[in-house]
């Protein structure tokens, strides 16, 4: 019997065991078992999260003496003084609540290819409903969690506090990593034991979530994570705006940690009418036995599978404009650009900012012409048009930036509708970026049309635009919305999202294939949330290989190469002045969805020849390095100099090998690294891409089992066999295995 369709009541009801049992909820993937306990007029409780249970097993959670913990708590039911999950305040201004399954058996509904299992609880004494959702697609080893809580009654109810799902984790030897960073240093790895306390993961931005903290986190139950082996939980908040995650130690004779994810509640009080529900964004989970590297390749393939827009298709090679001419956008200097891409074996050339507005708020520097998005005929007389043709003359693929969410006040839109932007009442109005951005208010039907219409216009107009690169670069300046009434301005947050979904709803569903990146100001839109509507993110405004090298690292923990942008620039960087070798900028960016971010008229031959090989030898690898799986073998976050990773394909027969050295000091000894994920018994055989060595290294050509490659990974020259003029300090090799 499939334990995934059935609730086990079924199968204890026919085995005569108690009734105490008869209503456990069993949600599984292949690598995890959810046990629920759904007694009718009792709240829903989790017995067990963690490894497969079998039917055997079902009863044993609880028989072990592990106590079974409320699934969803809501503040009142429990002593005020432990954490909850949600929280309101009534009509009547009861500030409790109490939540009581109704109608067991849960239902199991199947959609869209996943089976979701439902489970309904009711407030006694007051008209709120809760429903609790738990959604597994069939060989996918994640599953999700979500809330429905809908008012019943007929006057309002306030939503203080509305997260998407609740675990508890026994406490042990528990360790946490979590993602920080900033503007141009996102996705930092941090790690640490969980400790007495309340540890707090949150966005505030508005707009952009994952600069400073990002809403992935792994919990590894056996101590510091491990790459191949212990027990641990992979977990993503699925959402486009703030967010809180909590972890909760605290120190009575509660044995469990608590992990809390959702919405972030601050200032954010959320009022249903009667028959209204609030509706929370997905709580994404992963339990493995096998360690990280097997969290995120079950996150990577199941995003791929089914949640990033196009998450099966490969990426085209891209050059974008911003790094290579800024706003300097004119119809030579793009022309140009299209033919020396082109060249290169690129396969899409995209025009970043600086192309709209006219007259006095031509987009010249920053501080105008957002919301004007009609083509700067003196920059480009020919208009889009023109850009379109060349890219067709070139035999390549066309795309353009747009920050359709924001606006200038030096814009003839801001001119028109001032009500448009996101201000509070009888304050003086606060900017950004330029001195004069603000943020458009996306609660606003008519400002969601009016984004909306923003794609819409340059699709039909221009239906050769292939890629779109969506930004957005300043925060929710000011708590205030000049469309939601006096008593909604707390919904603002909210609002804005649901306004961007909707807009993004409507574009998919018109333009279902174009390609969309989602930007803001670099890393601000890496979640799973932003990827239905979108095929890609840019990981970071920084470009530097040696940094990228730990961002990326940061990012491959959730999110898979396929979707991460990443870029050959030139040197000095403009972001850290570092200059680091073309060959480990090539490499670092080939890990990623290669592109370049540059201006390849300031290439000399040599440099242009080398990306003109590394682009081909990506193209060689691309189905691996985008589809394939991720073996995570050395992290830069080590301190010992080096890192290296690898793609493996799903059926091994290729994988693609990368090695970085980032310390430059003499005589160090680096650690030889054992390669991961290849099958034991097949002969690979070891082709160097990007060589620059004058002579192919001792292995070139040379056929190894994947066991040995496993059990003793090859000995990788620290040092370039170049001239000595062409000696570098940091140094890479990539190397492509193929299965005989
Ligand atoms: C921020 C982005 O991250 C950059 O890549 C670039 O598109 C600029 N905005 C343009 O203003």
């Amino acid at each position: 019997m499939n334990l995934n369709k059935q609730t086990v009541a079924v199968i204890l009801a026919a085995a005569s065991i108690p009734f105490v049992y008869a209503e456990k909820v069993h949600v599984s993937t292949p690598t995890s078992s959810l046990l629920l306990e759904a007694n009718e007029g009792a709240p829903l409780c989790i017995l067990h999260y963690g490894a497969p249970l079998t039917a055997s097993d079902i009863e044993s959670p609880q028989l072990a003496g592990s106590a079974a913990q409320q699934a969803y708590p809501a503040y009142g039911s429990l002593r005020p003084e432990y954490e909850h999950a949600i929280s309101c305040v009534q009509s009547d201004g009861n500030m409790t609540l109490y939540l009581n399954v109704v109608g067991t058996p849960a239902k199991v509904t199947e959609a869209d290819g996943a089976e979701v299992t439902t489970i309904t609880m009711r407030d006694p004494q007051y008209p709120v409903e809760v429903i609790v959702n738990y959604r597994t697609w069939p060989g996918e080893n994640v599953m999700e969690t979500w809330t429905e809580t809908v008012n019943l009654g007929k006057k309002p109810i306030t939503l203080t506090r509305y997260d998407s799902g609740y675990l508890p984790i026994r406490r042990g030897d528990v360790w946490l990593t979590n993602f920080y960073g900033s503007w141009s240093n996102e996705t930092r790895v941090n790690q640490e034991e969980l400790k007495p306390g309340v540890k707090v993961i949150h966005n505030h931005d508005g707009v952009r979530n994952s600069h400073t903290a990002h809403s992935e986190v792994l919990f590894s139950l056996d101590g510091p994570l491990d790459e191949r082996s212990g027990r641990v939980i992979g977990a993503a908040l699925e959402y486009t705006g703030n967010y809180e995650l909590r972890v909760t130690t605290h120190t009575d004779e509660y044995a469990y940690h608590g992990f809390y994810a959702g919405i972030d509640p601050e200032h954010s009080p959320y009022t249903l009418g009667a028959g209204e529900t609030f509706v929370t964004p997905p709580l994404a989970l992963v339990y493995s036995d096998n360690g990280a590297g097997d969290v995120s390749r079950s996150f990577h393939r199941w995003g791929r599978n089914h949640r990033l827009a196009h998450g099966n298709d490969l990426r085209p090679i891209l050059l974008n404009s911003w790094e290579g001419v800024y706003m300097d956008i004119n119809e030579p200097a793009m022309a140009g650009m299209m033919k020396d891409i082109a060249s290169m074996g690129g396969e899409l050339f995209v025009m970043d900012d600086g192309w709209f507005g006219e007259g006095d708020y031509a987009r010249v520097n920053d501080s105008r012409g957002l919301g004007d998005w009609t083509v700067d005929t003196n920059k480009l007389p020919h208009g889009i048009q023109g850009l379109v043709d060349e890219a067709k003359k070139n035999n390549i693929k066309f795309g353009i930036w747009i920050e359709p969410e924001m606006i200038n006040t030096q814009s003839r839109l801001f001119d028109e509708h001032p009500e448009y932007v996101l201000q509070a009442r009888n304050r003086q109005q606060e900017k950004g970026r330029g001195g004069t951005q603000m943020v458009l208010d996306m609660a606003n039907p008519k400002v969601q049309d009016i984004v909306f219409t923003v794609v819409d216009t340059l699709l039909t107009k221009y239906p050769e635009i292939a890629y779109i690169k969506w930004d957005a670069n300043v925060p929710v300046m000011q708590h205030g919305s000049q469309y939601l009434p006096a008593d909604r301005q707390s919904h603002l947050y909210v609002d804005f999202h649901k306004g961007f979904a909707k807009v993004m709803d409507r574009i998919r569903e018109k333009y279902p294939d174009v390609l969309i990146q989602a930007c803001a100001s670099g890393g601000g839109r890496v979640n799973w949330g932003y990827l239905p509507w979108f095929d890609e993110f840019w990981t970071s405004d920084d470009t530097d290989a040696q940094q990228r090298v730990y961002m990326q690292w940061g990012t491959s923990y959730f999110f898979p190469a396929v979707a991460m942008a990443s870029h050959i620039s030139v040197v000095p960087n403009h972001g850290t002045r570092r200059v680091t070798p073309l060959k480990l900028r090539a490499d670092v960016a080939m890990t990623g969805r290669l592109g370049l971010e540059l201006q390849p008229k300031d290439m000399n031959d040599d440099e242009k020849a080398f990306c003109r090989q590394a682009v081909e030898n990506y193209k060689a690898v691309r189905p691996v390095v985008q589809q394939g799986d991720l073996y995570r073998l050395y992290s830069p976050y080590d301190g010992k100099g080096i890192s290296s990773l690898m793609y493996v394909a799903p059926d091994k027969s290729e994988a693609v090998f990368y090695w970085f050295k980032l310390d430059g000091d003499m005589m160090t000894r680096f650690p030889r690294v054992r390669m991961d994920g290849l099958d034991p018994d097949r002969m690979y055989t070891v082709t160097e891409l990007n060589r620059i060595d004058n002579t192919p290294l001792r292995f070139e050509g040379q056929t190894f089992s994947g066991k040995y490659l496993m059990d003793n990974g090859l000995e990788l020259p620290d040092r370039y066999n170049v001239d000595w003029d062409k000696q570098t300090d940091l140094t890479s090799r990539v190397l492509r295995l193929q299965a005989k």
